[in-house]
C-alpha cells in the first residue's frame, strides 16, 4: 500500500499536472514513440496531431491520482478502458513503458518543481493504478480466450459478404478464416479491426460495434464512409474502397461494457444518431430473438433519408416485437412532407410522453447528440444507472472529482 505521505504528495500535485496536461501529454507521446515506435501499431497515430485520445489517457491518470486513496470510485471508467485496451492488445509489459515516459515528461515540463520526492511518489502511484488496469485486463483476456471459438489477441477473418445499407454505410460479414466457430458476445459490444494498409508503416486499428444479434455464423459490422480528409476515417474508407468478399482482416475478440443486461425486465429505449445505430441493431435483433415482452422504444435520428441505414430492417424487427414502437426523424429531410416522426434534433418534448421513468435507455451517436439526449433523459427523471451511453471515439469525461 502507498504511504500517507505519498498519497498526500500525489493528491496535492495532481491538479498542477492537470493544468499542464496538454504539454505533458505531447512531450510524453513524442518521447514514447521515439523510443518505442512499435507502439504505433497499437495507438491511433492517424490522429496524432489532434491528440484527443492521447489526452484521455493522461487525464485518466490524473483523475486516478486524485482518487488514489479510493480507486474503487473510478472502477466503472477503468472497466470501459480495460475493454478498449484488451480489444487493442495492450499487455502488462506495456505499462512500465507508459509509466517511464509519463514520469520523464512530468519532469521535463515541471522542471525544478518536480523534486525527486514528487517523482518517486508519482512512480509509486502509477504502479498502483497500472496494476488495477493490468488485473482487470488479465481477466478480460482470459474470458475472451475461454469462449467457444475464442482467442486472445487478433485472428484472421474472411469477408463473406459486403452489403450497402445506405449511401454511406456498408455492412461487412466476417467469418473466422480458421473455420472455428464464431464466439458469442453481448449485444452492444464491438470488435477491433486491424489492417495493414499499403503505404502505411504501421497497422491501423479501429473499433466497430457488432450490428446483429449473437449466435450467427458470422460477425457483422456496419461501417460509415468518412470524408477523405478525416484522418480517423482511414480504416473505414479502406474497408469501403479496398476490402471485398474473400479478403481477410485481423479481428479482436468482442469487447465493451455497453450492452444489453440479461435478466432486466423494465421498458427499454434504444436511441441512436447516425452510425450510432449499429449497436442498437444488435440489441434490437436480440430482443426479437429472445421474444421479449418488454416495451421497446426504438428511436433513430439520421441526417436525411439517404443516409438512413437499416430503415426497413429496423421496422421489420420492431414489428416482430410483442410491444415495440419505432420512431425516426431527419435533421434536414430531403422531402419535408415524407414519412418521419420528427424534424431537426430530438427534443425533450418529443421524448416526454414516449419514455416512462423506469425505462432503461441506451444511447449511441456523435458526442453532441449524446450530450443532448443524456441531458434530456436526466431532466425527464430517468435514473443515472438507466442512462447508458457509448461515445464514438474516446471517452473524454471519464470521472468526476
Ligand atoms: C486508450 C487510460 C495505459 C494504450 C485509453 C483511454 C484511456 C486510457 C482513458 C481512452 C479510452 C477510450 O478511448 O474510450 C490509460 C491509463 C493507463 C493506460 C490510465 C495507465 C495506467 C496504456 C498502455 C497502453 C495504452 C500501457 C499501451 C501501450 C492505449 C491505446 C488507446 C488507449 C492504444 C486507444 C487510443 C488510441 O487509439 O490511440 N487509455 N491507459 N494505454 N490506451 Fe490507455
Amino acid at each position: 500500500a502507498l504511504s500517507q505521505k505519498t498519497i498526500e504528495i500525489v493528491k496535492s500535485t495532481a491538479p498542477v499536472l492537470e493544468t499542464q496536461g496538454v504539454n505533458i501529454t505531447s512531450v510524453f507521446y513524442k518521447k514514447m514513440f521515439t523510443n518505442h515506435p512499435e507502439l504505433l501499431n497499437i495507438f491511433n497515430h492517424a490522429n496524432q496531431s489532434q491528440g484527443r485520445q492521447q489526452t484521455a489517457l493522461a487525464n485518466m491518470v490524473y483523475a486516478a491520482a486524485k482518487n488514489i486513496d479510493q480507486l474503487e470510485t473510478i472502477l466503472p471508467a477503468v472497466q470501459q478502458v480495460a475493454f478498449k485496451h484488451r480489444g487493442l492488445g495492450v499487455k502488462p509489459e506495456h505499462y512500465p513503458i507508459v509509466g517511464e515516459h509519463l514520469l520523464l515528461s512530468i519532469k521535463e515540463v515541471l522542471g525544478g518543481a518536480a523534486t525527486d520526492e514528487v517523482i518517486e511518489a508519482w512512480a509509486e502511484a502509477y504502479g498502483v493504478i497500472a496494476q488495477v488496469f493490468i488485473d482487470l485486463e488479465e481477466g478480460l483476456y482470459e474470458e475472451a480466450e475461454k469462449q467457444a471459438g475464442g482467442w486472445k489477441d487478433f485472428k484472421s477473418f474472411r469477408v463473406i459478404n459486403k452489403v450497402q445499407e445506405s449511401d454511406v454505410i456498408t455492412s461487412f460479414y466476417l467469418q473466422p478464416a480458421d473455420g472455428k466457430p464464431v464466439p458469442t458476445y453481448k449485444p452492444g459490444q464491438y470488435i477491433t479491426i486491424r489492417v495493414q494498409i499499403p503505404g502505411e508503416k504501421y497497422t491501423l486499428n479501429r473499433q466497430y460495434s457488432l450490428s446483429v444479434a449473437p449466435g450467427k455464423e458470422y460477425f457483422r459490422i456496419s461501417v460509415k464512409k468518412e470524408n477523405d480528409f478525416e484522418p480517423n476515417g482511414k480504416v473505414s474508407n479502406y474497408l469501403h474502397d479496398h476490402v471485398s468478399v474473400g479478403d481477410q482482416v485481423e479481428v479482436s475478440a468482442p469487447a465493451g461494457d455497453f450492452h444489453l443486461v440479461e435478466g432486466e425486465t423494465s421498458p427499454i429505449a434504444l436511441i441512436s444518431g447516425g452510425v450510432g445505430l449499429t449497436p442498437m441493431m444488435s440489441m434490437l435483433d436480440t430482443l426479437v430473438q429472445t421474444n421479449t415482452d418488454r416495451k421497446v422504444t426504438f428511436i433513430h435520428s439520421a441526417r436525411n433519408e439517404e443516409v438512413h441505414a437499416f430503415a426497413k430492417d429496423a421496422a421489420n424487427l420492431v414489428e416482430q416485437l410483442q410491444n415495440g414502437v419505432y420512431y425516426y426523424g431527419y435533421e434536414k429531410p430531403i422531402n419535408p412532407n415524407g414519412d418521419h416522426h420528427f424534424t431537426g434534433y430530438i427534443t425533450e418534448e418529443f421524448l416526454k410522453d414516449k419514455i416512462a421513468e423506469n425505462t432503461v435507455c441506451y444511447i449511441c451517436g456523435p458526442v453532441p447528440f449524446l450530450k443532448n439526449v443524456v441531458n434530456m433523459l436526466a431532466n425527464l427523471g430517468i435514473s443515472e444507472e438507466n442512462i447508458r451511453f457509448e461515445f464514438f471515439g474516446p471517452a473524454m469525461q471519464i470521472t468526476q472529482e
